[in-house]
């Protein structure tokens, strides 16, 4: 599913229900952080006309999707907590080329992207599917839908800007890569990665 090299743990579900309100403040971080980034990609591209039309309204659903989980938070009466470090996107960063040219770093920041976006949608629907409660089913399962047309988004205006073919083989290093990291990482109820 989505190309990715790794299949997370079914267990992770099971972990994760144990810690809602932990798995719900890092889920609500991660959809903030989305937000931004979207901000800071119109930004830093201001020239690249279809990147700003289409990225523009990303940031406001995914800023939709933090408001969503701060609504279930406060419906469980559960609260808000910190950011945490965020291990697994710090490492993608790390494999990001740096120093090169403006429309590599764009590459490197739309494929950093459309990774983020792939691990959080298989994420999502291991709880849509395995989660014990149902509304919680169906809640995960809007985000699961709304992570893929994202992180589809992002390999187009990758494609789109870097072309077909450059894109396509830098996008299998970022796969290749990402396996490692997850392979790395613990496996944590209290994390979306
Ligand atoms: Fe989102
Ligand atoms: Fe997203």
């Amino acid at each position: 599913m989505l190309g990715l090299k790794l299949p997370t743990d079914p267990r992770w579900v099971n972990l994760a229900e144990m810690r809602l309100e932990d798995i719900l403040t890092d889920h609500a971080y991660c959809e903030q952080k989305a937000a931004t980034s979207c901000i800071s990609l119109i930004q830093g591209f201001p020239d690249k006309a279809r990147l700003v039309k289409e990225l523009a309204p990303i940031v406001t659903e995914e800023w939709g999707h933090f408001r969503l989980v701060l609504r279930e938070l406060e419906k469980r009466d559960l609260k808000l907590g910190f950011q945490r470090k965020d291990e697994y996107v710090n490492a993608l960063l790390k494999f990001q080329q740096k120093g090169g040219s403006r429309e590599n770093s764009l590459l490197e920041r739309l494929l950093t992207f459309a990774l983020i976006e792939a691990r959080s949608c298989e994420r999502f629907r291991l709880l849509s599917l395995y989660i014990n409660e149902e509304p919680l089913k169906e809640f995960y399962h809007g985000f699961m839908v709304s992570e893929a047309g994202h992180y589809r988004l992002f390999i187009d205006l990758a494609k789109h800007y870097a072309g077909e073919d450059i894109a396509k083989a830098r996008w299998q290093e970022y796969l290749n890569h990402e396996a490692k990291i997850m392979q790395d990482l613990s496996l944590r109820g209290d994390r979306m990665h």
